[in-house]
């Protein structure tokens, strides 16, 4: 099949990653006889640099015009002053809102190999297969007021929680849909003991419950989840949370699997329309030394061929040469433990690469 797949490496480590899920995607073109064109295109910080804008029209356009987005990361010290009125995370939230991806699902499985590789004992964790479907256009991100002001108070800045029912209502539906597929079981998160946001989403997960009898419900308190997720991961099935405690409770589970570096995942739109991206950041701390992980890059593009191209065979395929590699005892420097010669990034993208092309 022909598909054009628009690739916005951003910052820090993003264009790295991007750099190996270009090699896995062509070495998957190659093996199944596909035809897949790459435009690149500017976000972030190093959009800001070369046009003074986190998100220039032509990268609208180019994403619009593709079948699917690959994301590196965006962000970084040189942009971070606070007090800077233009940001490159700016940029991520506005192709988020332009493309309509109102759910980002968030899959987090333990590699039985990495099952040493996480915090936390592998007892605990051995079971887990759980997906944190997090509402990405609404909430605090992009409720108004937002902003900071000069006023009797000295200085007050003000973010707005804001949702309504239909925001609510197709981001819990995804999760059901999803969970159908799955263990079904869902957990809706919110905070409905004291925002009033969380009780119009209690009422509307209540009611589009009443759709899916055939799925097991929980609600918990964001707080709680938060230990939860640690006590009892393997319990969980698909977690639908609004904008804030997704991006949070995400970043805490990426432990579960042994590192940021392991979590893909899908931003969806109505229709088959996504946008792909590893869940972590421009970690600046590693950025330019070839040393960050790019299996949650890679992961994310088996997600990309699955749901927006409809491959599901060629995703499978990503995936198992990425157990291959990992059962095989290769890892990141974020993944080593004591005594462990890890890979660098461009080896791993060379590994999987070899790996599908000879799978
Ligand atoms: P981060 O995710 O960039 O890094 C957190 C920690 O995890 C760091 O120690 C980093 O080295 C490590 N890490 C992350 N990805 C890794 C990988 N693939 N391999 C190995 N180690 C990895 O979060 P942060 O440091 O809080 O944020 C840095 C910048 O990234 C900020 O500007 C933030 O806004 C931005 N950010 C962007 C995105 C995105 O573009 N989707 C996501 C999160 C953070
Ligand atoms: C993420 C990031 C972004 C978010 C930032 C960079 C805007 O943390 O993709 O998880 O908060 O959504
Ligand atoms: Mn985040």
């Amino acid at each position: 099949m022909e598909a054009k797949i628009t690739l916005l490496p951003g910052d820090g480590i993003g264009p790295e990653v991007v750099a190996e899920g270009v090699k896995v995607l062509n070495a998957i073109a190659e093996k199944f006889n596909h035809d897949f064109s790459f435009e690149t295109a500017l976000i972030g910080g190093i959009a800001i640099d070369e046009t003074g804008n986190p998100l220039p029209d032509e990268t609208i356009v180019a994403t619009k015009n593709a079948d699917a987005v690959l994301l590196g990361a965006v962000g970084g010290p040189k942009w971070s002053d606070p007090t800077a009125s233009v940001r490159p995370e700016q940029g991520l939230l506005k192709i988020r809102k332009e493309l309509g991806l109102f759910a980002n699902v968030r899959p987090v499985k333990i590699y039985p190999a990495l099952a040493t590789a996480s915090t936390l004992k592998p007892e605990v964790i051995g079971a887990v297969d759980m997906v944190i479907v997090r509402e990405l256009t609404g909430g605090l991100y992009f409720g108004k007021p937002q902003g900071r002001e000069q006023n009797g108070n000295g200085r007050e800045a003000v973010d707005t929680l804001r949702y309504s029912e239909g925001e609510i209502e197709r981001l819990v539906r995804v999760g059901f849909e999803l969970a159908r597929g799955r263990r079904k079981k869902v957990t809706s998160v919110d905070k409905a003991n004291v925002l009033a946001s969380s009780r119009l989403w209690r009422e509307i997960a209540h009611e589009v419950r009443q759709d899916y009898p055939d799925v097991d419900y929980e609600d918990l308190l964001v707080d709680a989840c938060a230990m939860h997720l640690i006590r009892r991961p393997a319990d969980f099935d698909v977690i639908v949370t609004e904008n804030l405690f997704g991006d949070i409770l995400s970043d805490e589970a990426s432990m579960l699997a042994g590192s940021m570096g392991m979590l893909p995942s899908a931003s969806l739109a109505e229709g088959a329309k996504g946008l792909y991206e590893p869940i972590h950041g421009s970690a600046p701390d590693i950025a330019g030394k070839g040393i960050a992980n790019p299996l949650a890059t890679i992961l994310s593009t088996a997600m990309l061929l699955r749901t927006s191209l409809n491959l599901p065979e060629e995703a499978a395929l990503i995936e198992q040469t990425v157990d291959v590699f990992l059962a095989e005892g290769y890892r990141t420097p974020d993944l080593a433990y004591h005594g462990e010669q890890p890979l660098g990034t461009a080896e791993v993208g060379d590994f999987i690469a070899q790996g599908i092309l000879n799978g």
